[in-house]
Order: structure tokens, then sequence, then C-alpha cells
């Protein structure tokens, strides 16, 4: 059984982050998507809101769950009994850090390995940064994010 971990703070979720749930859904038996919940961050969704987006917006794969964690993702993945974390990578200034996570997070935790898949080429420019800067100033993000969560994104902005 292939229970793979993919991680990241989605906020909110974007088509870069779907494009990479869709494609692992179809190299493992089981994805769990976790949602960082960092107090420390001032983030624009709460942990629970950006899991219920993403439970809507994945509720047709079956082999996908959503949740969020605190602390250390190792942690996490020993508790979900998980050995594989996904990232996507967009270009090579997302490599050296991403290189640098795995492999401190393979030291810290051999049986953990990080695979990567390329972000498709359409969604290389893509990120939640992006699509909230956009959003900020009334911009149109609706080629960024799916339908369902842009009257939740525009709602944030609204005052
Ligand atoms: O979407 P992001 O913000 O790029 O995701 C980053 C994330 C959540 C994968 C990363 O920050 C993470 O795993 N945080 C949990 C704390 C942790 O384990 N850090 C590893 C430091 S070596």
């Amino acid at each position: 059984m292939k229970r793979a971990i993919y991680p990241g703070s989605f906020d909110p979720i974007t088509f870069g982050h779907i494009d990479i749930i869709e494609r692992s859904v179809k190299l493992f038996d089981e994805i769990i998507v976790a949602v960082l919940n960092n107090s420390q961050k001032n983030s624009l969704f709460s942990a629970s809101e950006r899991v219920t987006m993403i439970q809507e917006i994945v509720k047709d794969y079956p082999t996908v769950t959503v949740c969020s964690f605190e602390g250390l993702l190792i942690d996490f993945a020993k508790e979900q009994d998980a050995n594989i974390i996904i990232r996507g990578l967009r270009a090579v200034t997302d490599f050296e850090y991403e290189l640098q996570i795995a492999q401190t997070n393979h030291v810290e935790c051999p049986a953990l390995d990080t695979v990567f898949l390329t972000t498709s080429l359409n969604y290389s420019y893509l990120s939640s940064s992006v699509v909230r800067e956009f959003a900020s100033y009334g911009g149109d993000i609706s080629k960024f994010v799916p339908k369902q969560i842009l009257p939740l994104i525009e709602e944030k902005y609204k005052n």
C-alpha cells in the first residue's frame, strides 16, 4: 500500500496544486493532502477553512483525504503511517529549498522519501501568493483557482 502525503500551506489551493493531486492519484494508492496549521503565520484562510475548501475540490477522488497538521511533517507522516512525501517543483528556484527540506527530513526519518512532480507547464508561474496579491487588488483570479472558491477569496478582500 503506497500512502503518500501532499503537504502544503494551500492558502488558497490553486490549479497548480490540483494538477499535482490529480497526477499523484495515478501514482499512489492513498493521498493525504495535509494543510499546515501554522499559528506563527498570518494566513488568509484558517486551516479548517482550507481543509473544507480542498475537501470540496477533491470529493470525486475516493483515495484522497484532507486534514491539517501542526509541528513537524516527519512526525505527522509517522502518525499517518505514510513514507512518501509529494512536492511540486515549478522552477529551478524551488529546487534548492525543496532539496534541503527533503534531505533534512530523510536524515531525520530515513524511512521517508520525497517524490517531486514537475508542475505542468501551464501552471509553472502559479503560486498561492500570486493569487492573494492579484485578489487583493481586485484582479481576475478565475484562471488560477476553481470557481467554487472564487467567492470565498473575494469575500476575504471585500473590505
Ligand atoms: O506550501 P508550502 O508553504 O510551500 O509548504 C511548506 C510545508 C508545509 C511543506 C513545510 O513548511 C513543512 O513541512 N512544514 C512543517 C514543519 C516541518 O516539518 N519543517 C521541516 C523543516 S526542515
